[in-house]
């Protein structure tokens, strides 16, 4: 019971400035990939993982993100009225109820950074260890991401869990990425972590991606930690702190990951889901779609 992971934290409260304009009014968090905002595939899977409490770490200009979580009984009676049941029972299921969900929104006024985002759910978690899910990497595939690292998570081995993948050598400055010394499975031990390291200087090739199973020694730890990089508190400089007395592990997930973040990745995403659905086979045809990814891959 102590190590279950029954919290999970969503940091939602970036300006998403690689979106602009569109983030000026619409949270990057809700940008759909086809007709699902981020936040749902996040959502999603923290449920799929058996998560009790979701907390939100939000900003004031984003309300939206609160008003698309909640249920809208509204919305709902009036498309059963208009005989859209199907779509009302859809939007009931995929939405949360706070009379049977646990959610809790906090506010991050600035955004000084992920580290201060996940040091603010700190007033509002359940005993154990905590996930972090950032929304806009989206993970795909058949069984959920935080699922799987649920599973593998043992704290007597690495109190910190982190989603991993191997990128190529010369993407290593866009990510965090792992001093790995050991490997068995899926895990990879690392005694760690480095934030965006150039090619020649990377410690391995195995690069964090955004789901951090945490052990909840971080909030001490984030509460004084300085501004790192960009004058933003780093969650990536308060792990590295810790590793040795709390341990690191990388995890190799199924799934395949898109960064939605960027626009390349929203595109991706998008293509991939897309050519999973026939409705969409007209389309691929006429801008002879199917070449060009096999061509991509
Ligand atoms: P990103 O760095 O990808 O998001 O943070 P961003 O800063 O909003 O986007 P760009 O780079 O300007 O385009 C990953 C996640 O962490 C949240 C973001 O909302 C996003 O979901 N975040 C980031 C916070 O909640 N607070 C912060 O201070 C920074």
């Amino acid at each position: 019971m102590r190590n279950r992971v029954r919290t999970a934290i969503f940091p939602v409260a970036g300006l998403g400035t690689r979106f602009l304009p569109a983030t000026k009014a619409t949270p990057k968090e809700l940008l759909p990939v086809i007709d699902t905002p981020l936040i749902q595939f996040a959502i999603d899977e923290a449920r799929d993982a058996g998560i009790e409490r979701m907390i939100f770490v939000s900003h004031p200009s984003k309300a939206a993100i609160e008003r698309y979580v909640r249920d809208d009984t509204g919305l709902r009676e009036h498309l059963c009225a208009k005989g859209k049941s199907k779509l009302a029972d859809s939007l009931r299921d995929s939405a949360l109820n706070a009379d049977t969900h646990d959610i809790v929104f906090v506010m991050q006024d600035q955004p000084l950074g992920l580290g201060h985002a996940v040091l603010c759910a700190r007033d509002h978690l359940l005993p154990g260890p905590v996930a972090v899910i950032l929304p806009d990497d989206l993970i795909l595939g058949e069984r959920g991401c935080l699922s799987e690292m649920i599973a593998a998570y043992d704290p007597a081995r690495a109190g910190h869990l982190i989603a991993t993948m191997d990128v190529e050598p010369h993407e290593t400055s866009s990510y965090g990425v792992l001093s790995v010394r050991a490997r068995c499975g899926a895990m990879a031990f690392a005694d760690g972590i480095v934030e965006k390291p150039a090619p020649e200087v990377a410690p391995s090739r195995t690069a964090v991606v955004g789901r951090y199973i945490l052990d909840p020694a971080i909030f001490a730890r984030l509460a004084e930690q300085p501004a790192g990089a960009g004058g933003e508190i780093q969650l990536t400089d308060a792990i590295a702190h810790g590793v040795a007395s709390i341990g690191l592990a990388g995890f190799g997930f199924s799934g395949t990951r898109f960064d939605c973040g960027s626009k390349a990745g929203m595109l991706r995403a998008t293509l991939h889901r897309a050519r999973q659905d026939p409705q969409f086979d007209a389309v691929f045809a006429e801008y002879d779609l199917p070449a060009m990814l096999i061509a991509a891959e």
